[in-house]
């Protein structure tokens, strides 16, 4: 299972590949703004520096919701390097958008994915991503995490390639259980990615290595 980072942050986005696991960057509009990124050419150069610091595929999200202004925003943020992947809302005319760059060749990133039913839209338009949206569906009291079993299950059968990109990624806990789930990706804030370090075992025994190692050479 490949780990993006969900982040506008240029500082994140170093710090996760410093730390060795960022596969790719997920952003979308509220992440740039909380950024405080604002205005095209801003936005267009933002973009241009993760492609830049990023090896993998790094989403950037449309704000148009009908299919030309889709289309055409679409491509203005593909050009912007080969790694950037075109983020899509799950809507009538985001399927046809996606449709649409699938067939010239522009990789896509479906997004707001809540049902089996989307998911299946998105692999018959050719998304490259699925991004099913784990943390706000717990939040409705319903399981964000059988919704990745039922998709990686129907995937599977059905020979799709879009691969399923588990986001909304809140914790550890959600990690392990997408990768547990057939998610072929996890895009989360790199704090989840780090919370998986985490077990007081781990610090009791090194301290006692430590201390015997110590112990042994004073
Ligand atoms: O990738 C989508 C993600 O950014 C949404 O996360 O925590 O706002 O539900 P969250």
């Amino acid at each position: 299972m490949k780990f993006f980072i969900d982040t506008a942050s240029i500082d994140q986005i170093k710090e996760g590949i410093d730390f060795g696991i960022c596969d790719g960057v997920t952003t979308n509009p509220s992440l740039m703004a909380k950024e405080g990124i604002s205005g095209h050419d801003n936005v267009i150069n933002h973009y241009k520096k993760i492609a830049e610091i990023v090896d993998g595929d790094v989403s950037a999200e449309v704000i148009s919701t009908d299919f030309n202004g889709i289309v055409e925003e679409g491509k203005r943020l593909a050009d912007i390097a080969p790694n950037i992947v075109v983020k899509v809302p799950m809507i009538r005319d985001g399927i046809k958008a996606i449709s649409h760059f699938t067939k010239i060749g522009i990789r896509t990133n479906c997004t707001l994915v809540f049902s089996p039913g989307q998911a299946i839209l998105a692999a018959k338009a050719g998304a490259t991503y699925l991004s099913p949206f784990i943390g706000r569906i717990d939040d409705t009291t319903w399981d964000g995490m059988s919704l990745i079993a039922q998709i990686a299950e129907i995937y599977a059968i059905q020979s799709y390639e879009t691969e399923i990109l588990a986001a909304s990624v809140r914790n550890a806990k959600h990690i392990v259980e997408a990768a547990q789930n057939g998610a072929d990706i996890v895009t989360c804030p790199l704090s989840s990615i780090l919370g998986m370090l985490n077990h007081p075992l781990t610090d009791i025994g090194l301290a006692k290595f430590l201390a015997d190692h110590k112990k042994a050479n004073s």
